[in-house]
């Protein structure tokens, strides 16, 4: 039986982790040819690799997607490789930790850290969808999905900045959603909940007790239950779905 996303193109940014990494052999499988884009090369490079050993087909693009430039040309060489954009999977996030607030309430975050975040978790999303959107058109059609999270619904302790930027993720997507429906042009977003990444680590050891005691199925995510939404979502089987943003949480907003 042919893959669900068999004949597509798809761009996924902040392919070399966790979530994105998992997304890439997830639309690989069902019959994609991938552009894995991610700041850390190397990391592309190796999930690259793991999609070609399974008999994918993928390319590594680099760069960071708080550039509209670098944005611009990442979205060409998809199309100067594949023709097209059928997919684009906008992951690419950092955690608060990486700009050196971990922990921090929302009076100690610096200036810096909250600038940062929001130009990553923010506005690097709106980049890629700007830059896609225009290939979209072009090409009559495409499918967006955004990587929310839980904080783009709730308020997190510690987390201002990027509860900030989620929540401003999933404006942008539903906005989009109703801009380009007549365009053939779908655009959702998953929510997830803790998952196991390398993002997670820290809010984990500071407190996981917490967080795992508000989590009814009591566990994490793995990465590949997100890539199951993703890829779902990415496919022909959501054709009469946009604008939303589907949890994937472990029960974790039904409390
Ligand atoms: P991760 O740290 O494993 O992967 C993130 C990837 O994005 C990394 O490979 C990193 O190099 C790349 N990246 C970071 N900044 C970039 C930039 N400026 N330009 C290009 N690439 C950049 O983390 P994970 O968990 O896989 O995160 C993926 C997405 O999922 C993020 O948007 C994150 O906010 C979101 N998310 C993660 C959750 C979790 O529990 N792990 C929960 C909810 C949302």
């Amino acid at each position: 039986m042919p893959g669900i996303l068999e004949g597509k193109s798809a761009l996924i940014t902040g392919g070399g982790g966790g979530i994105g990494r998992a997304t890439a052999l997830a639309f690989a499988r069902e019959g994609a040819r991938l552009a894995v884009a991610d700041f850390n090369e190397a990391a592309a490079a190796e999930t690259v690799k793991l999609v070609n050993a399974g008999g994918g087909q993928a390319i590594t693009l680099t760069g960071d997607v708080t550039d509209s430039a670098t944005v611009q040309s990442i979205v060409k060489a998809v199309v100067s490789a594949y023709g097209r954009i059928d997919c684009a999977f906008n992951n690419a996030g950092i955690a608060g930790f990486q700009v050196d607030a971990s922990g921090a309430r929302t009076h100690e975050w610096s200036d810096d850290a909250f600038d940062r975040m929001i130009a990553v978790n923010l506005r690097g999303v709106w980049l890629c969808m700007k830059h896609e959107l225009v290939q979209m058109l072009a090409q009559g059609g495409g499918v967006i999905v955004n990587t929310g999270s839980i904080a783009g619904l709730v308020g997190l302790p510690t987390s201002s900045a990027y509860v900030a930027a989620k929540h401003g993720v999933l404006g942008l997507t539903k906005t989009a959603a109703i801009e380009y429906a007549k365009e053939n042009i779908r655009v959702n977003a998953v929510c997830p909940g803790y998952i196991e990444t390398n993002m997670t680590k820290d809010a984990m050891q500071r407190r996981g007790d917490a967080i795992m005691a508000n989590t009814p199925f009591r566990r994490m995510g793995k990465p590949e239950e997100i890539a199951e939404m993703v890829t779902w979502l990415a496919s022909d089987r959501a054709s009469y779905v946009s604008g939303a943003c589907y949890n994937v949480d472990g029960g974790y907003m039904a409390v």
